[in-house]
């Protein structure tokens, strides 16, 4: 039997002339023949029921002041509220802190020492992201964005300790519950639904810095209402390579975005470490020659 170092040879070999790293040189592992597809109809069904039915959470708007957009790319980011809140004025920064969950907890004194939003010291609150969008223009690409399974920091997602589903999601959700439940992992430790609005297009970035870790995310993406428009954005070649299916993996050290669609386009992105059995068949199945 392979051992794990035979395993993960060669995953990060790079996809053969382009500057896309993917895995086993492949732009990207389709993962549909491994997850139950015939079941996303379902899915989506009843996905499209929640929503309708529950508070949904804007994400993104800040790719640019994180610094995760490719060169040149920049941009697509259009208003970004890491640069807004920062050239706030006194009027302005005491409205902006009136609107969070918890005011008291941030020091007017120390407004430039702070952080704000996604992966920073203060996460903005759903007044904040709407006020930041009505009176700054702030784009958020992803307008329909629910956690299932709720993360303070991208870097435990793949930790299961003290996470679980909300409650919302197990009551108007159960169905997709079971079906993440499915999923071959040995544990899963965050689990999103990303959707992008009507024209909305998801702006170009990477979520994970190879210098920073070693391995890629391991992530199963599914879209029970239909393919969305990702892409990966080859910095060498300097364009897009669309990524079509209903289920996947992607190396996300890879630059990635949506294009804008007609309707309204989602998926749903559950994180964790796939279980030995799994990650071995992926090798085998995709660690040959592409
Ligand atoms: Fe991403």
């Amino acid at each position: 039997m392979a051992d794990e170092a035979d395993e993960t040879r060669g995953i990060l070999r790079g996809v053969e002339g382009t500057g896309l790293r993917g895995l086993w040189g492949r732009t990207h592992i389709p993962l549909d023949r491994y997850v139950d597809t015939a079941a996303l109809p379902a899915l989506h069904d009843e996905i499209c029921l929640a929503l309708a039915q529950m508070p949904v959470d804007y994400t993104g708007g800040s790719h640019r002041s994180m610094g995760i957009m490719p060169p040149g790319a920049e941009g697509q980011a259009g208003t970004d509220y890491g640069e807004v809140i920062h050239g706030l004025d006194d009027e302005g920064f005491a409205a902006f802190r009136s609107l969070a969950d918890d005011p008291g907890a941030i020091d007017p004194a120390r407004r430039h020492q702070e952080t704000y939003g996604e992966e920073r010291e203060h996460p903005l609150s759903r007044r904040q992201m709407h006020w930041l969008k009505y009176r700054h223009g702030v784009y958020f690409p992803w307008k329909v964005y629910v956690e299932m399974i709720p993360n303070r920091w991208w870097g435990d997602k793949a930790d299961p300790a003290g996470k679980r589903f909300t409650r919302l999601a197990e009551t108007l959700l159960p169905r997709t519950v079971a079906f993440v439940r499915s999923l071959p992992f040995a544990h899963i430790g965050r689990c999103n639904l990303m959707g992008l609005e009507s024209n909305d297009h998801g702006t170009v970035h990477r979520d994970g810095d190879p210098a920073e870790q070693d391995a890629p995310d391991q992530f199963v993406t599914f879209c029970p209402g239909g393919p969305k428009a990702l892409y990966l954005w080859d910095p060498e070649r300097r364009e897009r390579t669309p990524i079509a299916g209903r289920a996947y993996w992607f190396n996300d050290f890879d630059h990635h975005g949506v294009e804008a669609a007609p309707g309204v386009q989602y998926s749903i992105r559950v994180d964790g470490a796939f279980s030995d059995g799994f990650f071995a068949t992926l090798a085998r199945d995709f660690g040959g020659a592409p």
